[in-house]
């Protein structure tokens, strides 16, 4: 795709983000602060939705899989055991003339995709092999002189005068002690995951749970980010969703692949096209892993990752029992059919699946920013002119049906207030009398609301309404006692799940 088209694309559905109180950038009269943004009326009913959505299919479709909600500050022994203290870096790199700091792994993979975008896929895939092993190596030097042999120059000064690549620690720190100043430092938690290993056994026994069973967990995570752009897809304070699904040894790559499979097909059930959805293995393999891959959704800006699905065998739970010189085994009393005996006492393999809220959020809101040629009128008054709508799926739409009277007069306004009395108990819902019909309309397909009911003078007579679709523009009339079914088919979870 034309790099200028995506860059254009994102700008129309960031300004639109804002316009229509979906996203804000974070104190913004202060010119903002840098990679953190706020949700507005709009988009946090949508993230929400989308929370949910996740929330319901891991608690409520799956017999062994159970919630919690831990805290942001943790022990700070948690980040040493997990390695986030040691390892959890970025490899950063300056430029010397404009004084910029870039990531050398995105340069790197920035300039992979240029040769994907010219056609030249294999050379990009060479690239990232290469940068993937030098990563791995930890060979810095080695990073820094691809950097030069494939002529990266630094966007804003337009030189490759590049410093040498240091590894940078992503986590955020604050004081944490009032009183002692020698105390060490409470990190803002770069991950949720931790706060479910510490509590496996907490989680194990109040719930009764028997390996194989999950952990969820919705929340906060922080993350210093070197080079923060594109929008809500890398940001310092952002939100994750993760899924710890703790086993028996030996069988992490058959719950590998059934967890792959299981979160694609959920990504598919929510509307985002499966063109748009692919995997792509980890380049640079943790070194407590054995199988890592990303779901990786077609952003504006290109195939980038949405959801990570990795197997991170014994590694946390060891080391959280070694540090805390807690134990954190199961015991398995199943009987193992090659020697007829119980399992007996393990510590748990692990497979994970996490997938950033705010980046789901990114693809659904890209996925539904449609824009179409409509004409309207007719004879000599037809025109042309392009429908802008949000295609959203309607059981994550921030609004759910917004209700109109044709006019503010002949009792047509108290009969749409009596529908939207009733049906608020079910459903978001907005009530609007003012201005054209038509520009009503636009206002709601602008975010996403999936149905118009019109209380017009038949309403009067018969007690029907016409029901406005948003990606059809087709209306329907329809017995008012009808229309909490109706709108509550179509915007049920439950669609959704049923293709799971
Ligand atoms: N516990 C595993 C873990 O944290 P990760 O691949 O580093 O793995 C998981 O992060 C997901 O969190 C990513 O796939 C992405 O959706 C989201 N994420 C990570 N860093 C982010 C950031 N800076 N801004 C927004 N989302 C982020």
């Amino acid at each position: 795709m034309n790099p200028a088209i995506e860059t254009t694309q994102l700008k129309d559905i960031v300004a639109h983000a804002k316009e229509y109180g979906f996203v804000f950038q974070s104190s913004e009269i202060y010119d903002g602060l840098q990679a953190v943004y706020d949700y507005g009326p709009n988009g946090v009913e949508l993230k929400n939705n989308l929370k949910r959505l996740w929330w319901e299919s891991m608690t409520q479709l799956h017999d062994n899989v159970v919630g919690i909600d831990a805290a942001i500050f943790m022990a700070p022994q948690t980040w040493e055991a997990s390695g986030h203290v040691a390892g959890f870096n970025d490899p950063m790199i300056d430029n010397l003339d404009s004084k910029k700091r870039y990531r050398a792994d995105v340069l790197l993979e920035d300039k992979a995709a240029e040769y994907e975008r010219a056609g030249d896929p294999a050379r990009g895939a060479a690239l990232t092999a290469e940068m993937g092993r030098l990563l791995t190596e930890n060979d810095l030097a080695g990073v820094r002189q691809l950097i030069l042999d494939e002529k990266i120059l630094c966007p804003v000064s337009g030189t490759g005068k590049w410093t040498e690549v240091r590894q940078f620690n992503l986590m955020f720190s604050t004081q944490g002690s009032s009183v002692d100043a020698d105390a060490p430092p409470v990190y803002l938690r770069p991950e949720t995951a931790q706060g479910i290993f510490v509590n496996f056994l907490n989680v194990q026994k109040s719930a009764r749970m028997k390996i194989p069973f999950g952990i969820a967990q919705i929340g906060k995570a922080f993350r210093n980010e070197i080079v923060a752009r594109q929008f809500i897809f890398r940001m310092r304070e952002f939100e994750q969703m993760e899924m710890q699904f703790f086993i028996r040894p030996g069988t992490e790559m058959a719950w590998y692949e059934t967890w792959k499979a299981a979160r694609r097909r959920w990504h598919e059930a929510l509307g985002l096209p499966a063109a748009k959805l692919r995997f792509h293995d980890h380049d640079k393999l943790a070194f407590y892993a054995n199988a890592a891959v990303d779901i990786e959704y077609e952003f504006p800006f290109g195939f980038k990752e949405m959801e990570g699905i990795h197997s991170r065998t014994d590694y946390d739970l060891t080391q959280h029992q070694n540090l805390s010189r807690k134990k954190l085994q199961y015991f398995d009393n199943d009987l193992d059919p090659a020697t007829g005996k119980a399992y007996g006492n393990y510590v748990p393999f692990v497979v994970e699946t996490s997938v950033g809220a705010d980046r789901l959020f990114l693809a659904t809101l890209s996925n539904a920013f449609t824009e179409e040629t409509i004409t309207e009128g007719e004879g000599e008054a037809q025109q042309t002119k392009t429908r802008t709508f949000l295609k959203l799926h309607p059981a994550v739409a921030p609004i759910k049906a917004a209700i109109f009277p044709l006019v503010r007069k002949d009792g047509m306004p108290e009969k749409a207030q009596e529908i939207f009395d009733e049906l608020r108990f079910d459903f978001r819902l907005v009530l609007e009398e003012r201005d054209a019909i038509g520009k009503r309309y636009t206002r709601q397909d602008l975010i996403g609301t999936p149905f118009c009911i019109v209380v017009d003078g038949q309403t009067l007579e018969d007690n029907t309404v016409t029901v406005r679709h948003r990606d059809t523009r087709e209306q329907t009339r329809m017995p008012i006692a009808d229309l909490r079914a109706y709108i509550g088919e179509a915007v049920s979870f439950r669609r959704i799940f049923e293709k799971l």
